[in-house]
C-alpha cells in the first residue's frame, strides 16, 4: 500500500484535500525541527497555507514556521486520519520547498480564493493582508486505507433515512441556537452560479403565524369548494393546517429569489434559469430537513404557499421580489408520525446505460 511519487496519485489526491488538518514541519538552519497543525489547500502540486494572525500581533517574521522557511525551506507535512477502527488508518506524507508569496504579488489573490473556498472561516478573516505559505510538491509517501470513506457511507444515510416528514409538534421551545444552523446548513446548497437564488423568512410568533394561516386558508378554502369537496371536509382539512401552521414552534418560510440570477434575451432560457432556481430552493430545504434531524430535531414540509405566494409574502410584509414557495415547519415530534414511510426499490428508478 505504500507509494512514492513526485507528484500526488489520485489515491494520494482524493485522500489529501478531505483533509481539513495536516501538520507542517519545518527546521531551521541547524535542524531542529518544529511541528504544527495547519489548515491547506492543494492545487496542482502545490499546497498553500495562510498566515491568519494578526500582522499588527505578531508580524508574519516573527513566526517560528515563517523563520524556519525563510532560513531552510525543506519541509514536511503530513495529513492523517486516526480512527478506533485500525482499519480506517491512513496518512499521506508530503516532501517539499515551502517559500513566502508576499500580499501584492502573483498568484496570491488566487491563493486566499483557494483557501476561502475550502474553509468558510476565511471568509472573514483578512488572510489577504499576510503572505501565504506555499509549498511546491517534490514527492509523496502515503500508508494505510486512502480509499476507504471516513463513515463508509453510513453517516450520511442514517440521517438521510431516519428524517421524516413530521406534521404535529409537542410544546416545546427550539433554541435560537439550532434554528440558525438550520439556516446554515440551507445556505451551504448548491444553486445556479452560486447566485444563492433563495431567502429564509423565520417565523416564531404567533401573531405572524395566524397571519399567514389566515391569508394560506382563504385562497385554499375557495379552491377545495371549486374541487367539490363538502363543507364539512374543506372546514376539517382547514382547521388541520392551520392548527399545524399554528402548533409547529418555528416557521421557516423558503422564498424564491430571482433578482441575481442571469438575464436572457429568449424565453427558454430564462425558463430555464427560473427552474434551476427552483430545484436549488428545493436542495436548501433538503439540506435545512437533514440538518433538523441530525440536530434533534423535526421539520416538515408545506406547499401552501406555493398556491398563494403573493398573499403569503403580504402576510409576512416580505419583499415582493420574495416570492414564498415552501414553508418549513420546525419542532420536536409529539411521537412518531404515523404515515408508513416506503421507497421504491432502487432497481424501479435506476436506468443504467454503459
Ligand atoms: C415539494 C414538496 C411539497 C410537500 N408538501 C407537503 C404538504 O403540503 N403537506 C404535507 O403534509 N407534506 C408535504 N410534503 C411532504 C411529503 O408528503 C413527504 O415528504 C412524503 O410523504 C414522504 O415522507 P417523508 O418526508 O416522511 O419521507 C411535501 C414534500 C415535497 C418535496
Amino acid at each position: 500500500m505504500k507509494s512514492r511519487s513526485t507528484v500526488l496519485t489520485a489515491e494520494q489526491t482524493t485522500f489529501f484535500i478531505r483533509q481539513r488538518v495536516a501538520r507542517l514541519a519545518t527546521a531551521d538552519a541547524r535542524g531542529t525541527p518544529h511541528a504544527i497543525p495547519v489548515c491547506f489547500a492543494y492545487a496542482s502540486g502545490t499546497i498553500f497555507i495562510a498566515l491568519d494572525e494578526k500582522p499588527k500581533n505578531v508580524p508574519p517574521e516573527r513566526l517560528k514556521r515563517v523563520r524556519n522557511i525563510l532560513e531552510n525551506p525543506n519541509v514536511a507535512l503530513v495529513a492523517d486520519r486516526y480512527a478506533e477502527d485500525w482499519r480506517l488508518l491512513a496518512f499521506v506524507m508530503i516532501r517539499g520547498r515551502a517559500r513566502l508569496v508576499e500580499s501584492d504579488t502573483a498568484g496570491h489573490a488566487a491563493a486566499v480564493k483557494l483557501l476561502r473556498g475550502k474553509y468558510h472561516q476565511y471568509e472573514t478573516m483578512r488572510i489577504e493582508d499576510n503572505p501565504i505559505i506555499t509549498i511546491e510538491v517534490e514527492n509523496a509517501a502515503s500508508w494505510g486505507a486512502l480509499d476507504t470513506p471516513e463513515s463508509g457511507g453510513t453517516f450520511v444515510l442514517e440521517t438521510i433515512r431516519g428524517r421524516r416528514s413530521v406534521r404535529r409538534y409537542l410544546p416545546k421551545a427550539v433554541p435560537d441556537s439550532a434554528v440558525e444552523l438550520v439556516l446554515e446548513a440551507a445556505r451551504w446548497a448548491p444553486s445556479p452560479h452560486g447566485r444563492q437564488p433563495w431567502r429564509f423568512a423565520v417565523i416564531t410568533k404567533k401573531e405572524s403565524k395566524q397571519r399567514l394561516a389566515d391569508a394560506m386558508g382563504e385562497e385554499w378554502r375557495a379552491n377545495l369548494q371549486m374541487d367539490g369537496q363538502s363543507a364539512e371536509i374543506v372546514e376539517k382539512r382547514l382547521e388541520g393546517s392551520r392548527n399545524r401552521l399554528l402548533d409547529a414552534p418555528v416557521l421557516i418560510m423558503l422564498c424564491l429569489y430571482l433578482e441575481d440570477l442571469d438575464v436572457y434575451p429568449d424565453e427558454d432560457r430564462q425558463r430555464n434559469e427560473t427552474t434551476m432556481a427552483v430545484q436549488s430552493v428545493g436542495a436548501a430545504a433538503q439540506n435545512a430537513l437533514l440538518a433538523a434531524y441530525d440536530l434533534g430535531l423535526d421539520a416538515g414540509w408545506m406547499c401552501a404557499p406555493l398556491f398563494v405566494p403573493q398573499k403569503a409574502a403580504e402576510a409576512l410584509g416580505l419583499s415582493p421580489k420574495l416570492v414564498p414557495h415552501a414553508l418549513l415547519t420546525l419542532g420536536y415530534a409529539d411521537g412518531d408520525p404515523p404515515k408508513r414511510r416506503s421507497r421504491r426499490p432502487l432497481d424501479g428508478l435506476v436506468i443504467y446505460r454503459d
